[in-house]
This record gives C-alpha cells, sequence and structure tokens, in this order.
C-alpha cells in the first residue's frame, strides 16, 4: 500500500506539470479522486487493512487527497491566467474612432459670407417663396405677359397656374406690400429655370436679392454699396465698372463687372483674358415697381440688384463646372 501511495505522489506530479487545459486537469481530477478514481478506490480498500496500517494509510492517502486537489486548484488558476480568453473582441489598446464631423455646403457658406458683408451695411436678410405667382416673377416686376423679356426668366408652371421663381427679384414686390420703407433687405434661395444642364448652366441655382428703398436713393448709393461689397468678397484692391444692361424692373440697369482678383486686371484664363468679371445685375427700381407694390408714385426711389451665388463661388475657388455642387461627390465637398 504504502509502494502505491508512493507511485501516486510521482504520478500525480508529472501529469500536474504537464496539464495543458483546462479539459486535461478535469480528466485528471476524475482519474484520481473521480467516483471511481484510483485514490477514491484505494480509499474503499482501506478496511481490509490490517488495524495497525488502516490508520497511517488512511492519514497518508487523506493527505495525498488533500495536496492533489490543492495542486488541482493552483494549476486552474495558472490555466486561467495564461489562457483565458478577452471578455470581448475589443482592443481596449487601440486608439478611439473619431467621428468625421460635416460641415456646410460650399452654397450656403458662400451664402453667409455674401450675406454677412451685407449685413455690416445694415441690410436684414429675409426668405422669399420658391413656387410664386406670374404676379412676382413677371408683371409686378414690369416684365409683360407678352414682353420678349420674359424669355430670358422663363421657368416652370405647376398644373395649377403657380410657377417656379426664375429671379429672387420676386421678393422685391412681396417685401415691399408687406413694409413701408425705408427698407434695405437681401434675400437668398433658389431659382429654377427650364436650361440644359452643362458646365455653366443648371435648372436650379443660387442668387442673391438686394433692394434698398427710402425717400431718397441715388444711383452712387448703388456704386458705393457694390463696390464695398465686391472688394470685401475679390479682396480690397478689386475695381468695379458698370456697363449699361436692360432689365425690366430698374431703370437705368447697369451689368456689373469686378476687376479679375487673379491676375489684377491684366488678363488670364480666370477672366478669359478680360482683365473683368461680370459678376452682378442691378439698378435703380423702376416706378412701375413700386405701382405694382401699392406704393405713391415717385415719393420713393431704390436700388435692386442680383447676383448668381454658383458663379460667385465658382469664381473664387476655380471651379469649373457648376454641377459639382449637386452631385454630393465628398472628394469635392471636403475642399471646402
Ligand atoms: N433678376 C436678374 C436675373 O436673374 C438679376 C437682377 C438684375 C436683379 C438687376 C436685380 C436687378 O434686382 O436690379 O438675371
Amino acid at each position: 500500500m504504502q509502494e502505491k501511495i508512493k507511485q501516486f505522489k510521482n504520478e500525480i506530479k508529472e501529469k500536474i506539470e504537464n496539464v495543458g487545459s483546462g479539459d486535461m486537469l478535469e480528466s485528471l481530477r476524475i482519474e484520481y479522486v473521480g467516483k471511481k478514481g484510483k485514490i477514491t478506490e484505494t480509499l474503499r480498500q482501506i478496511g481490509s487493512l490490517p488495524i495497525e496500517e488502516r490508520k497511517t494509510v488512511g492519514k497518508e492517502l487523506n493527505i495525498l487527497k488533500k495536496n492533489f486537489e490543492e495542486a488541482l486548484k493552483d494549476k486552474k488558476a495558472e490555466l486561467s491566467v495564461t489562457t483565458k480568453k478577452p471578455a470581448t473582441d475589443f482592443d481596449y489598446t487601440l486608439p478611439g474612432l473619431s467621428k468625421r464631423i460635416g460641415h456646410l455646403h460650399p452654397i450656403t457658406q458662400t451664402i453667409q459670407e455674401i450675406s454677412a458683408i451685407f449685413v455690416r451695411l445694415g441690410f436684414e436678410v429675409v426668405a422669399g417663396r420658391e413656387i410664386e405667382t406670374e404676379k412676382y416673377n413677371f408683371t409686378a416686376l414690369n416684365i409683360p405677359l407678352d414682353h420678349s423679356s420674359r424669355d430670358a426668366f422663363d421657368t416652370y408652371y405647376t398644373n395649377d397656374g403657380n410657377l417656379l421663381r426664375s429671379q429672387t427679384s420676386t421678393v422685391q414686390v412681396r417685401i415691399m406690400e408687406s413694409r413701408k420703407p425705408p427698407l434695405s433687405i437681401i434675400a437668398p434661395g433658389k431659382v429654377y429655370r427650364p436650361d440644359t444642364v452643362d458646365a455653366n448652366h443648371s435648372f436650379m441655382f443660387h442668387q442673391i436679392e438686394g433692394l434698398m428703398v427710402d425717400r431718397s436713393i441715388s444711383f452712387s448709393d448703388l456704386k458705393g454699396i457694390l463696390h464695398l461689397f465686391l472688394k470685401e468678397y475679390f479682396g480690397a484692391q478689386s475695381k468695379m465698372r458698370f456697363r449699361p444692361h436692360f432689365f425690366p424692373f430698374t431703370e437705368p440697369s447697369v451689368e456689373v463687372d469686378v476687376s479679375c482678383f487673379k491676375c489684377k486686371g491684366k488678363g488670364c484664363s480666370t477672366c478669359s483674358h478680360q482683365g473683368w468679371l461680370e459678376v452682378l445685375g442691378a439698378g435703380s427700381v423702376d416706378p412701375h415697381v413700386f405701382e405694382a407694390a401699392g406704393y405713391t408714385a415717385h415719393k420713393y426711389q431704390g436700388l435692386a440688384f442680383g447676383l448668381g451665388i454658383e458663379r460667385m463661388c465658382m469664381l473664387k475657388n476655380g471651379i469649373h463646372d457648376i454641377r459639382l455642387f449637386f452631385e454630393n461627390n465628398l472628394k469635392f465637398l471636403n475642399q471646402f
């Protein structure tokens, strides 16, 4: 019996050392101290031993069992440290994932930049409607139904006789009907035209309308305001020139050019070697427009102007295709 116990001791020592997994450890436990385990069986046989031996053998076997069980425990702890799987697959040592922060669309940025300049000059930003009537898009703006100038502002009609405005000038009579002078407003927003889409045309684009009305507003006010604006937007060196033009709702009317900010007027690809960039239309409010708004004839004077947002943004940033603004291409948009 003593021999057997000694043999168990040696076996156990060696086997425990070689255990490499929880499963192996469990089989080892069953082999020795399970119901039919080697130590369990041997303990059962104690009763058949002569009395003198029983006590010592029993004691030794129980010590062996206790030591074995303790060794199992230690091994289990050791295994759990070396082979324990992480609770999740998440690696806490990796750098964090930062959220991508979006930003405003370049058209919105341009609207905000231009609006901020006019707000500093005392203008208020107002909103207009995109669905309008013929009155505000045409007739009230001195564009008679049968006049050829109407072609320039052709647009889409709805089945019930309304239309998508083709110019932000619609805001002029709307605002004058709702307020009395003095007023100075700008109105940014979308306009629509049945143009074939190409690098310079889109069926939808953005404009900003400006309108200032008071008892005495002169053409030099228009010049001063627009020159200040252009210097703010294109740079302090910018020169401005007025070219006579025709718009039905202003008299006199002008087209306004700014000296090319790239070549300072010498001529380059941005300005098609002209030295000048055409940037807006403007003029003194035509008395017919005041009449349409219900203002007493010749009581007030006003100035008005309108410019294209896409064009302003394209010129400043060297963008050659208007379609880029509307394609949701992040490679393009992320540059702004
Ligand atoms: N509405 C014109 C257009 O879409 C731009 C314009 C020209 C607006 C002259 C004005 C103006 O207020 O006085 O082409």
